[in-house]
């Protein structure tokens, strides 16, 4: 979905030839979503690779060692896990923002460097997702993900390497945009109030067993095709949106058990246009084991 359109790719390879209009885009210049090819495509350029830092998000310590023995040529490992503050209820707690500030500075990044995440998880979107989420809450907005991510980049078969690629340190610094970011408390005065769309994207199975008051599942497996685990085409996805009744252009909070799906299904949301989507960082992992349904009424 979003692939971009033959005259952005022309437009885009134009801009590459061009390097004295490089500077002057002040627009992202790859869409929310890349393909593998279009990735392909422009890899060893060196002006894309000046412009766009790609980077391989992981939310466990073995992506790391897979990272090592083989990744897409110039790819930066975004450990998403060590970056978050875990407890015992909230897994993936959001970092302080100074430290988000200098781990991104330290891997080579600042403000005006464009972001493509891409992951080893099934569908390739789990781990960027978490970091898009990061990137987007710290105020940084030309983050892309790769769609597919590592595994469809190996299928097509495009070339990776053992090559890890260092840059230098950079300035990056933070803008903190806390209203995409709800507490536990928060939550329980939406679910009161009852005043935000509440969208649970863990898969069925799990919502069947229990979910905060008045959310709508929309698991994230739906938002693939089963053969190819791309993303599914904006309009199999609005219709979907659209079937279960949901308004993009109402507040919406997503969440699932940690937190990565759900910043998966936000991604998409954000690409159909939805207006205020935010997260539900302590997911169910933390509502189940805090919430008195006392406290609801
Ligand atoms: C992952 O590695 C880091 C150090 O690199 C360590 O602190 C952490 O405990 C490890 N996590 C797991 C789940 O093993
Ligand atoms: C986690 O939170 C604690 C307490 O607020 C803070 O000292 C620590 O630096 C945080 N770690 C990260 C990775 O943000
Ligand atoms: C892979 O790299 C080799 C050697 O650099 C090159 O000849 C080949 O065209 C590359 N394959 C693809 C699919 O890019
Ligand atoms: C929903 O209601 C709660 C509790 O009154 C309030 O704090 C919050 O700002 C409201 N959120 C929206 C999106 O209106
Ligand atoms: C739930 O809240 C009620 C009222 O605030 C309180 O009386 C009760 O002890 C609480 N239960 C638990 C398990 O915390």
């Amino acid at each position: 979905m979003f692939l971009l359109p033959l005259i952005s790719i022309l437009f885009i390879l134009a801009t590459l030839s061009n390097a004295q209009f490089w500077p002057e885009v002040d627009e992202a210049i790859l869409g929310p979503v890349v393909d593998s090819d279009l990735l392909n495509l422009v890899l060893d350029d060196p002006d894309f690779l000046s412009q766009v830092r790609i980077l391989e998000a992981g939310l466990d310590n073995s992506t790391k060692l897979e990272y090592k023995n083989g990744h897409i040529p110039n790819a930066i490992y975004f450990d998403a896990a060590q970056i978050s503050n875990q407890s015992d209820q909230i897994i993936y707690d959001i970092p302080q923002p100074e430290i988000f500030e200098n781990y991104v500075s330290s891997l080579g990044i600042s403000n005006d460097n464009d972001i493509l995440i891409y992951d080893r998880t099934k569908y390739g979107m789990k781990a960027s997702a978490r970091a898009w989420f990061l990137f987007k809450l710290f105020g940084h907005d030309f983050v892309s993900i790769l769609d597919g991510g590592f595994r469809d980049f190996l299928s097509m078969g495009y070339n990776i390497t053992e090559k890890i690629s260092e840059k230098p340190k950079r300035k990056f610094k933070v803008f903190y945009r806390p209203e995409l970011a709800k507490s536990f408390e928060e939550m329980v005065g939406v679910v009161k109030a009852k005043n935000m769309t509440i969208l649970d994207a863990r898969e069925k199975s799990e919502f069947d067993q229990g979910q905060i008051p008045t959310a709508i599942n929309v698991p994230y497996s739906s938002l693939f095709e089963s053969d190819t685990d791309l993303l599914k085409s904006d309009i199999e996805l609005w219709d979907m949106i659209k079937q279960k009744n949901i308004d993009l252009s109402e507040p919406i909070v997503t969440y699932c058990l940690k937190s990565p799906r759900a910043s998966a299904l936000m991604f998409v949301l954000d690409c159909l246009g939805a207006e205020q989507v935010s997260l539900y960082v302590g997911s169910w992992n933390e509502w189940s084991k805090r919430i008195n349904q006392t406290d609801l009424v």
